[in-house]
């Protein structure tokens, strides 16, 4: 057992079914050994601290190419390292979008050489590229298929029936949707957002009756084909209770701002910043979504991570794009929320880990058991900290969080046995590799 390289001493484990507290030893990358161990190249004590499975960031927008100076894959990945996520899935909005092998494969080759997390990319489904998608989706690398029926940032767009069904006829991997209906938010933007430039508008005209017929009218489609569609974002109680009885198709994300920000108030404080697509929508639809996530109804949460700069963020309303930066402070929010009462630290384990393997089948990932990657998330559930813009490495330089304090950090990132991030510190550069899926 002395060939061991790393072990993790002591920690309290979260294993899928039980938490023990115990050793973990790992090799070559991998997990070799769970129990008493005491020799290793190196020993990590971990008494008082908490051994997540590797969490998975699975809804992150890196800007790269194309807006590079919002974010690169590079600091994106930073940013999550810092966070205590071990892996990302990308989204396919960048410019040139990633609908082709090509901007998949640029996009394949800068992560190889930048990225400090592992990854996989998600692959734009249009009208056009439909007939290709069954092959496309099962490039390297490649997480899913991601559809906006809504404009929201960037040119991607299938927001007819017609559109949806051809993208949807053609594969077998998750389709992961962007809710909102683009004809009913165009009228809106006439008939209810007008000339106004007040950002608290953003979530009357881009309007729950517009989530809701967007994610009702995917759901009849992928019953058509018993395809099953990820509808990320979720904002409104209509659509969960809803959702609940389409499970058999449908799975559903949220995102810790839909969780922990709500309207009016939301806008009121931070302007622009709380600006995203879906919107922050008013306290009672945030409920259904904290009552959704206890009683098991949500498969995963997203960061969203959509950086824009405060420059972008200053412009005038509705001019000013939608986003907010996430990746890093995700894990810290959503622990802060386990010290409020709103969770366990098992539902984030469920949220961020096992959530993510049985909606994208990851490979030898997301689960502590001997043969799986060596990926943990070391979380210190007593530490407070203060989230500040200073913090953070994303390119974007801001939070909404900005300011606030919260109880429970992430203390340590180790993917395949590499220690990536201790207390703060960056310690491994670049090691990021492409995710596998069991795709059969
Ligand atoms: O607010 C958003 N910003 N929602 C999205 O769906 C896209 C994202 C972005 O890329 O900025």
């Amino acid at each position: 057992m002395s060939n061991l390289d790393l072990v993790l001493k002591n920690g309290t484990v979260f294993f899928k079914s039980k938490q023990e507290i115990t050793d973990i030893g790992v090799k070559n990358g991998k997990i070799t050994d769970i129990g008493n161990l005491n020799a290793a190249n190196e020993i990590i004590d971990c008494s008082n601290l908490f051994i997540f499975p590797g969490l998975i960031d699975t809804q992150c927008h890196f800007r790269e190419p194309g807006g590079e100076h919002k974010e690169t894959l590079e600091t994106g990945t930073k940013a999550a390292a810092l966070g205590g996520i071990v892996g990302i899935f990308e989204m396919p909005n960048t410019n040139p979008l990633t609908v082709t092998p090509e901007a998949m494969t640029f996009k394949l080759e800068r992560a190889n050489q930048t990225s400090y997390v592992d990854y996989a990319f998600y692959f734009g489904g249009t009208a056009q590229n439909s007939s290709n998608l069954n092959e496309w989706e099962n490039l390297k690398g490649v997480c899913g298929i991601k559809i906006f029926m809504g404009s929201s940032n960037g040119s991607l767009l299938s927001s007819t029936d017609e559109e949806i069904d051809k993208i949807l006829a053609n594969g077998n991997r998750v389709v992961a949707v962007h809710a909102e209906d683009e004809a009913m938010m165009n009228k809106n933007k006439i008939s209810i957002l007008g000339k106004s430039n007040d950002v608290a508008m953003h979530h009357l005209w881009r309007s729950e009756e517009s989530c809701f017929n967007a994610t009702k009218r995917v759901v009849t489609i992928a019953k058509k084909y018993n395809r099953k569609v990820h509808i990320l974002h979720l904002t409104t109680a209509q659509e969960i209770e809803f959702l609940r009885h389409h499970k058999d198709v449908a799975s559903l994300e949220v995102l810790p701002n839909h969780l922990t920000l709500s309207a009016p108030e939301c806008y009121e404080k931070l302007g622009t910043l709380a600006q995203q697509n879906p919107p922050i929508r008013e306290k009672h639809h945030q409920d259904s979504l904290w009552k959704a996530i206890n009683d098991g109804t949500i498969d995963i949460l997203g960061s969203d991570h959509a950086p824009h700069t405060l420059e972008e963020k200053g412009g005038i309303y509705p001019d000013t794009p939608s986003g907010t930066p996430g990746v890093q402070t995700m894990l810290p929010i959503m622990l802060n929320h386990v010290s409020e009462g709103k969770l366990s630290y098992e539902k984030i384990v469920d949220l961020l880990a096992y959530g993510p393997l049985k909606i994208h089948k990851i490979k030898n990932k997301c689960e502590i058991k001997v043969g799986n990657d060596g990926d943990f998330t070391i979380v210190d559930p007593n530490m407070t900290h203060i989230i500040s813009n200073s913090e953070q490495a994303s390119k974007s330089g801001w939070t909404p969080y900005d300011n606030k304090k919260v109880k429970g950090f992430p203390v340590m990132t180790i993917i395949r046995g590499d220690k990536i991030m201790q207390d703060g510190e960056l310690l491994s550069h670049h090691i990021g590799e492409e995710i596998q899926f069991n795709l059969n």
